[in-house]
């Protein structure tokens, strides 16, 4: 079983270029197919997800082409399904965008319900609550969305909790609809304004992106263009987390800080340095943390994808933090983990409280999700002595080469088996 070796103990220090957005990558890969030509994307992460999704439009026909620079051209040409089996689906759980991309294009689409993190359940009621006030009829039918209109037509959507995905779904379907669509209580979160303006490049009329309201004046066809991903704020806030848990000195270049102000203003309050101009951010921790409390919410507060991250961090802070989870049932599954490596947590429900203690001591550790990885390799970075972190294939499904980047913050690090 592929895991990684880590020696913690080690100040993490120096700069860490970030990559593209997961999130903001997933988004876009689909959205390339509303378009009549071929569009291509910049900045794109090489990481699983990525490359799974690339892998499904190829399968459904889509020209895929990577260019000498590393961006991504993507032409719809010979693209000419609106169905999407479970076999393709299943290897991420974006791909549930191609619903809304299928439905504009088509009229129609058939697409397999995917699996996804073990965080706890993840309906998308709200995504389907949008194609129906479209105009579309939905059904499931043995384990496969199936939605069909005639015409899709623009409407009020009132989205009933904040969600991202349901806001990128109905954004793609309301593209190529007749009239307006209205996105109410829609998700702010920064991905969501990076589709809006690849969308609007393609020449769509979105506006309102990154606020609570979403307007979008469906037109006849979209044309092909060039867009690159904005730079990806959990991976940032990741390695600031590393840093101040390892009691570092981290700066993460090229990103946009503005979207790591909630991280940034929680960074601050547990007494570590923040330095940000332009395009990067540093921090800088040379003591023990105080503890803090964090309450998980859509953008623009405290991210979900952080809270495991932070947790990490708040192992072995003065004092105690209690964090509390608004978003998902299931996102503390890794604090056994944690605990394992001697950290002091008590779960009730969505809420967690961690008693900071002096030091983790290294052990082997499993990842049963993306971000519970990435907790359990800042916690072994932290930790006395040595852990090694199973489960390396969720970290690797987000995270562009994080051996190499935490290498080059001095940490020791390894792969095994394999690279
Ligand atoms: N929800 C519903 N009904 C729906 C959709 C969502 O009740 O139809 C609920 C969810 O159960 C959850 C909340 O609304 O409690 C928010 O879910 P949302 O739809 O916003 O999440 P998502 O689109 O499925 C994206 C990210 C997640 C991130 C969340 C929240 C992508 C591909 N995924 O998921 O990222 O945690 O937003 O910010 O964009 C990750 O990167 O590790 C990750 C899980």
């Amino acid at each position: 079983m592929t895991k990684l070796i880590i020696q913690g103990g080690t100040p993490l220090q120096g700069t860490v270029r970030i990559s593209g957005s997961k999130n903001a990558a997933v988004a876009a890969i689909p959205a390339a197919l509303l378009a009549s030509g071929a569009s291509s994307l910049e900045n794109l992460p090489q990481i699983k997800d990525v490359e799974n999704f690339v892998g499904i439009l190829t399968d459904l026909g889509a020209e895929i082409r990577v260019q000498e620079s590393g961006s991504v051209s993507i032409h719809p040409n010979g693209f000419a399904t609106h169905r999407a089996p479970y076999e393709q689906v299943k290897r991420l759980r974006a791909s549930y965008y191609l619903l809304g991309v299928l439905l504009a294009r088509f009229g129609r689409a058939e697409v397999a319900l995917p699996g996804g993190c073990d965080i706890g359940p993840r309906p998308i009621d709200q995504h389907l609550k949008g194609f129906k006030a479209l105009g579309a009829e939905v059904s499931l039918e043995h384990g496969v969305v199936k939605a069909a209109a005639r015409r899709l037509r623009g409407a009020p959507v009132y989205l009933d909790v904040v969600s991202v995905g349901a806001t990128i779904n109905i954004m793609l379907a309301a593209t190529l609809a007749e009239g307006l669509t209205t996105i109410e209580n829609a998700a702010r979160e920064p991905h969501i304004v990076d589709l809006a303006n690849y969308l609007n490049a393609m020449g769509a009329r979105v506006q309102g992106a990154g606020t609570d309201v979403i307007r979008i004046r469906g037109v006849r066809e979209l044309h092909g263009t060039s867009h690159a991903i904005i730079p990806d704020d959990i991976e940032a806030s990741t390695y600031l987390m590393a840093g101040v848990a390892t009691r570092g000195d981290v700066t993460v270049d090229n990103v946009i800080p503005k979207h790591l102000e909630a991280v940034m203003a929680k960074l601050r309050e547990i007494g570590a340095e923040v330095m940000e101009n332009g395009d990067w951010v540093r921090v800088a921790c040379r003591g023990r943390p105080r503890a803090a409390n964090i309450k998980t919410l859509p953008y623009p507060g405290f991210p979900t994808d952080a809270q495991q991250p932070f947790a990490a961090v708040m192992a072995t802070a003065d004092g105690v933090s209690v964090i509390h989870e608004t978003l998902y049932d299931n996102r503390f599954g890794y604090m056994n983990e944690l605990m394992r490596m001697g950290a002091k947590v008590k779960v009730a429900g969505r809420t967690a409280v961690v008693e900071g203690v002096e030091r983790l001591l290294g052990a082997p550790v499993q990842a049963n999700d993306l971000r519970a990885g990435a907790a359990l390799v800042i916690a072994g970075l932290s930790a006395e002595g040595r852990s090694d972190v199973y489960g390396v294939e969720h970290v690797e499904r987000g995270y562009r080469d994080l051996l190499g980047k935490l290498r080059g913050l001095g940490a020791a690090i390894d792969r095994s088996p394999g690279s």
